[in-house]
């Protein structure tokens, strides 16, 4: 069994994000479970003293999850053409240990556009040493209100779609 690790990056309560990763853990294949990351409104804002013993509860969680599992799904939509502060903020407490070097993680969007986001997101998690798989499902969600998202996430294609952009990404962590 393959543990996967969700993480939105938009903590609005509607986000196409979130609903995306929660569509992903719904049409996992067999033999993978996606569990959604949910702490990323509670982590404190990173700080290098925090480290160590000082790390933060919250900060420990992450960790701990991101360590535990055997890759990492990350969604995330575009601010000012650049990576949301909540999400970078969450990858900067993973920074200077080694739970990020060689993990297999790939990066999801609802949007079509976020063009700088998804070039920011890349960088960063290369950078981290992150594996990236970029066989993520494209299934644009922008714009649209919860109704409209939960039936697009609920068409046959769009299914197909989760479900073998997750199967590669299966492929893609036990082959390496
Ligand atoms: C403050 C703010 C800034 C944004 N900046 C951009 C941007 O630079 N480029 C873009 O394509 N979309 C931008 N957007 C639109 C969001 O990326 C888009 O609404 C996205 O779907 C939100 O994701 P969510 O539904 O998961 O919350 C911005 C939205 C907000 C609230």
């Amino acid at each position: 069994m393959l543990n996967l690790l969700a993480i939105s990056g938009s903590l609005r309560a509607a986000s196409t994000n979130s609903a995306l990763v929660a569509a992903l853990a719904l049409n996992a294949p067999e033999g993978c479970r996606v569990t959604v990351y949910d702490g990323l409104g509670r982590l404190p804002i990173f700080n290098p003293d925090d480290e160590g013993e000082r790390t933060p509860g919250d900060a420990s969680d992450l960790i701990d999850a991101v360590t535990g599992a055997d890759g990492v799904i990350v969604s995330c939509p575009e601010y000012a053409h650049g990576v949301p502060g909540g999400l970078k903020n969450a990858l900067d407490w993973l920074v200077s240990r080694d739970v990020a070097v060689g993990k297999p993680a790939m990066p999801v969007h609802a949007s079509p556009r976020s063009l700088y986001a998804r070039a920011a997101l890349a960088e960063i998690m290369r950078t981290m040493s992150f594996a990236l798989y970029d066989g993520g499902p494209e299934i644009p969600l922008l714009g649209k209100k919860p109704p409209e998202v939960a039936s697009i996430l609920l068409e046959p294609t769009n299914q197909k779609a989760m479900h073998d952009a997750l199967s590669g990404f299966m492929h893609f962590i036990r082959t390496r």
